[in-house]
């Protein structure tokens, strides 16, 4: 039997009988607790000696996860002639996308060695994201067989980010290619060791070179696909400003009416009414907030207590609060690891700090000092309204209301302009339905946690400022991967 098989979901995730045990993943990963990885650019031509930076693990500094070699502008142009839309047909672009689906659960001890000490994944968080990777590859590769209107768009640019470095980059690989396109893929730059693994083993399940290759490199290399003419279509996951900016690239210098899929940022919130059961609300609540050390655009950020419930409710939320544990993601107990990187954690905690002399701060824990740790912090906010800017972190905002004012949060949360994920606690029907009609976001999850959309059964993505659709793990989402046909030209 197959480690991750697929297809055993229900409503609220995975069987959990399908999850490999403990002893299965600690025998394959401990070969990987020292190893240091060399990766680059894998191109379908030679690489040029672009310079070599080094990688270190979030969680301490200390360890060194590896080297990598950068790619350089003129490696973009070289790779993007190099570049050969797929000519298989759909059901060997299937066969193979399984295939890379098998290779990369047979290394799930080295994928989940490179997820903890590259990119600080906890062992739970490590599981699902090889787990969603599969099953991108697998899902994608059966949808293409089932009939794709139109004809592949050529090549297409898949720039992805730290914070999913390997279930998002193969994601949107697996999608493009699926739809029978070739792909140059830009992996985040924090997180470029897995991503070098994950296309080795793409390739060694028979995916060209020509069909896939890969570009090393920070924001430079990002900027130079949008601006690479044999470019027809570009998968961005990330900031919304990102986002914003390879469009306005695109608009400058790829073909009209290019296709830009985003998933971007969310300024996501959760109600919780009188009537929510408080043990199950607060579990979801901290999962939510501080799973992946909140780490996720699906990420809960501020959270709606019912003022008449709320003193004993916050209580109850900073106990379960002190019962995390914080530290190295490669141990079992460990709850939530680092956050990526030095700029990140001093950004969360300067809003951190800034709460604490506003008199805000309700409640924080301490962090481990040796990484790139912050605090998961609880911070008092009159609404949603106050925040500025998604913090993309352990730290959740936490306001009040009045039963009779629960339209004016759900026009709070709608005006921020951002729509990916809401939450919802209640036991009143009327009132779900409501709420539904009335929040614009993507996913909306009732009466349990807000993250983790499952591929194929919960397409995941959101509208406004948080991306331009289609859903990511849904039956359309290859739809953008393709070009209508278009009317023959008269001469
Ligand atoms: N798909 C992830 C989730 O649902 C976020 O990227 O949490």
């Amino acid at each position: 039997t197959r480690l991750f098989e697929p297809e055993r979901t229900n409503s609220n995730g995975y069987d959990l009988r399908h999850r490999p045990t403990l002893a299965a993943i600690d025998a394959k990963r401990d070969a990987f607790r020292t190893h240091r990885w060399r990766g680059g650019p894998l191109m379908a031509c030679n690489p040029s000696e672009g310079p070599v930076g080094t990688v270190t693990n979030p969680a301490d500094l200390t360890d060194t996860v590896g080297e990598i070699r950068l790619a350089t502008p003129e490696d973009v142009a070289r790779a993007a002639q190099a570049a050969q839309p797929w000519q298989a047909d759909a059901k060997d672009r299937a066969r193979l996308l399984g295939a890379a689906a098998d290779l990369l659960e047979a290394n799930h001890g080295e994928i989940f060695a490179l997820l903890h000490r590259e990119a600080g994944k906890t062992l739970p968080d490590a599981v699902a994201e090889l787990r969603e990777a599969v099953d991108f590859l697998r899902y994608y590769g059966q949808r293409a067989t089932e009939g794709l209107g139109g004809e592949p768009l050529g090549t297409v640019a898949c720039i992805s980010p730290w914070n999913f470095p390997l279930a998002i980059f193969i994601g949107q690989i697996a999608a493009a290619l699926a739809a029978g396109n070739a792909v140059l893929a830009k992996p985040a730059e924090q997180t470029p060791l897995i991503a070098h693994r994950a296309v080795e083993l793409l390739h060694a399940a028979g995916i060209p070179h020509t069909a896939l290759q890969l570009l090393t490199g920070g924001g430079d290399i990002g900027a130079a696909l949008g601006a690479t003419p044999q470019v027809a279509g570009v998968a961005f996951t990330g900031s919304t400003q990102t986002a914003q900016a390879i469009h306005r690239n695109m608009a400058r210098h790829l073909a009209p009416g290019a296709p830009l899929v985003a998933e971007t940022g969310g300024l996501n919130a959760m109600i919780v009414d009188s009537t929510a059961l408080p043990e199950q609300a607060v579990q979801a609540i901290v999962e939510s907030a501080f799973q992946s050390a909140g780490q996720r655009c699906s990420a809960l950020r501020c959270l709606y207590v019912q003022e008449d419930i709320a003193r004993e409710f916050l209580t109850m939320l900073t106990g379960a609060m002190d019962t995390l544990t914080l530290g190295d993601p490669w141990l079992t107990q460990t709850d939530a690891g680092p956050v990526i990187d030095t700029e990140a954690a001093q950004a969360i905690l300067d809003h951190v700090e800034r709460a604490r002399s506003d008199g805000r701060l309700i409640h924080s824990l301490p962090a481990p000092t040796r990484g790139h740790f912050v605090p998961p912090s609880l911070i008092r906010v009159a609404g949603i309204a106050d925040l500025e800017r998604e913090i993309f972190g352990p730290v959740l905002h936490v306001a009040t209301f009045r039963a009779r004012d629960l339209d004016a949060v759900i026009d709070a949360v709608n005006a921020t302009g951002y729509g990916l994920t809401f939450g919802l606690m209640t036991r009143i029907d009327d009132r779900v339905q409501h709420v539904t009609e009335r929040v614009e976001a993507g996913n909306l999850y009732v009466n349990r946690n807000q993250i983790g959309a499952i591929v194929g059964s919960q397409p995941f993505g959101g509208e406004g400022l948080s991306g331009t659709g289609p859903k990511a793990g849904g039956p359309h989402y290859l739809d953008r991967f393709r070009a209508r046909p278009t009317a023959p030209v008269a001469a």
